[in-house]
């Protein structure tokens, strides 16, 4: 640790006194921490943590690709859906969807159960994968917007 140099603010106080050390070396951790979180949040973690949680409870029926099962699984790539249901996916994630729907121009009807353990936290990063993957490019869910929607579940 007594390697870490910071650069220096130019403040001029050249008598550096241990205090003055100890505070430019806390300054640095904060800083480290701080971009350690930035990191983080733009994607690297939670976007590995959305491809993670649809490995395990989604790829066994849409598939790895995203493709799903001819008529029985409706696609995620390339799904009109995703865009035109924006607000009631993180509601389909959690709790399932029994209803006949239209993706793509194509009608589908089976069950999809939904898993009730997933956070909000969770659902975003789920969807923030798949609206990044497979060619889809949806804006990215935060949240917030999330936490709401997933308030709204009937
Ligand atoms: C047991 C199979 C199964 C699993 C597991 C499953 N789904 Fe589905 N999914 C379906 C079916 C079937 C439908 C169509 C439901 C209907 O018609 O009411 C569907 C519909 C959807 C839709 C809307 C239609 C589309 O293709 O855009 C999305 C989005 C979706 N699923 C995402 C997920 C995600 C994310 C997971 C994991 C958290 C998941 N599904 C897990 C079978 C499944």
């Amino acid at each position: 640790m007594k390697n870490l140099k910071c650069p220096a603010r130019g403040n001029g106080d050249s008598n550096q006194t241990h205090r003055t050390l100890s505070a430019r070396f806390n300054s640095c951790a904060v800083l480290g921490i701080f971009l350690l979180l930035l990191l983080s949040a733009c994607g690297g973690t939670s976007y590995a943590e959305g491809e993670r949680l649809y490995k395990t409870h989604c790829a066994n029926c849409h598939m790895d690709d995203g493709v799903g099962l001819s008529a029985l699984i409706p696609p995620l790539a390339g799904s009109d859906f995703l865009a035109a249901e924006r607000e009631r996916l993180p509601c389909i994630l959690r709790h399932g969807l029994k209803d006949t729907i239209q993706v793509n121009g194509r009608q589908f009807a089976e069950e999809m159960p939904g898993v009730p353990t997933l956070s909000a936290v969770h659902v975003t990063n789920i969807l923030n994968f798949i609206n990044h993957n497979w060619g889809n490019q949806q804006p990215p869910y935060r949240l917030d917007e999330v936490e709401r929607l997933l308030e709204q579940c009937e």
